[in-house]
Formats: C-alpha cells, structure tokens, sequence
C-alpha cells in the first residue's frame, strides 16, 4: 500500500456521478484488465476487443503497458518496485475511466498477484473489474518473440524479464481465461463478448 503524503487535503463530491454518464453512454463502464507474459497477445485482444465494442456505440479506450511507459510512467523501470507502482497508477486510472463512464482494457504484463489484487479493490468488487488471463505457455511467447526481446532476455542483455528472469504469477481466479496457444484470436474475442453478454455488461 502506498502511504498518503498529503495532509490537509478534502474529498470533493462531483455533482455528476458515474450513474448519470453511464446513463448518459447507454451502457456499463467496466474495465477488461488483460493479464499476461509478453507476447501473449494482450494487446492483440485488448485492441481487437475495443474494436467490437466501438463498432457497438461503446465509449472506450486502452491502457497499454508499452505505451503507457512512453509517458506516464516512463519514469518507471522493471524492478520489483517499479512494477508495483507502474500497476498501482494504472489501476487508478482504470478507476478513473470507470468513473469517467468509459468502458477500458488493460493491456500490462502486471505480473504480481496482490498489485492486481489492488487494481481490483478500487472497483470494491462490483463486478465491473475483469481479469483477463491471457494464458500462453512461455516457450510458445518465445518463439513469437515480434519484438526480440526474449532472445536479449537469453543473451542476458535485458536483465529481470518477466518469464526467464523474473517471476510471473498467475491468477487464480480471473473471470476469462484465454489459451492463446489453442485459440484464436477471434475465438478469444468472442468468449470475451460472450462473457460480457452473460454478466449483463453489454447487451446482446
Ligand atoms: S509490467 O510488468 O510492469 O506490467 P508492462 O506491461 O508495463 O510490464 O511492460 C511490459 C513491456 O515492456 C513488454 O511487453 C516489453 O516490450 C517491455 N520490457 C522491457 N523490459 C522488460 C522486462 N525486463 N520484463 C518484461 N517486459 C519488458
């Protein structure tokens, strides 16, 4: 848990809630947290869910590690602790979106078990958190390998990669889980629609 620095500070009500913008958009905001090693193809789904679910009308948007670390959290490494950090801020803007009444996907290897656990707890277990767990066996990631990252991992030259030389935990628990190995992508997208449709959270 990060410590809160600031004293003195106030919690501002907004006047508009997440009730009236999700009135407003028609639909529920949620966030599809995608969860996974490299080249598991997170972003793959992330991008081709949002893209079923703007062609529906859908407000959304996506988180991408990769892209996020340009920006945001560019002052953000690999660490253990920078992990945990660069999870703990997309979680809060998860959040954010939520509130904002947008419906967002989550595209970070977020290898840690208790800083998911944290993203989760923000949406205080609504429903409107689903992990994805974009389950790929290693070697598989390795031999897709698009960006050659695996193969400076083995050299040695990239240090603390997620997989080889850093640790992965699986959930235990998520709401979909994907097997990218034995299905396609469309596949996946559809059991991730299909879930979506079940839970109520988009309508069919
Ligand atoms: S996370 O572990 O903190 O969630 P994140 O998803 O933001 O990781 O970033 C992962 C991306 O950073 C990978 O897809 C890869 O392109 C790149 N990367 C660079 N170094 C590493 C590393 N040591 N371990 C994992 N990914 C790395």
């Amino acid at each position: 848990m990060t410590e809160q620095k600031a004293t003195n500070i106030f919690w501002q009500q907004a006047p508009i809630t997440r009730n009236d913008r999700e009135r407003q958009t028609g639909h529920k905001a949620f966030t599809l947290w995608f969860t996974g090693h490299s080249a598991s193809g997170k972003s793959t789904l992330a991008n081709a869910t949002e893209k079923a679910l703007y062609d529906r009308g859908c407000h959304t948007y996506i988180l991408d590690g990769d892209n996020i670390r340009h920006g945001l959290n560019k002052d953000l490494g690999f660490a253990p602790d920078d992990r945990t950090e660069n999870i703990r801020r997309i979680g809060e803007v998860a959040n954010l979106l939520r509130q904002c009444g947008v419906l967002n996907m989550v595209a970070f290897i977020s290898p840690y078990r208790s800083d998911r656990r944290g993203a989760r707890e923000l949406s205080q277990d609504d429903g409107t958190f689903i992990e994805v767990f974009v389950d790929c066996p290693v070697d598989v990631c390795e031999q897709r390998d698009p960006k050659g990252i695996y193969k400076k991992a083995r050299e040695g030259i990239i240090k603390d990669f997620t997989g080889i030389s850093a640790p992965y935990e699986p959930p235990e628990n998520p709401e979909i889980h994907l097997q990218t190995d034995k299905h396609s992508p469309e596949e996946c997208i559809q059991m991730i629609i299909d879930y979506l449709i079940r839970n109520e959270l988009i309508s069919d």
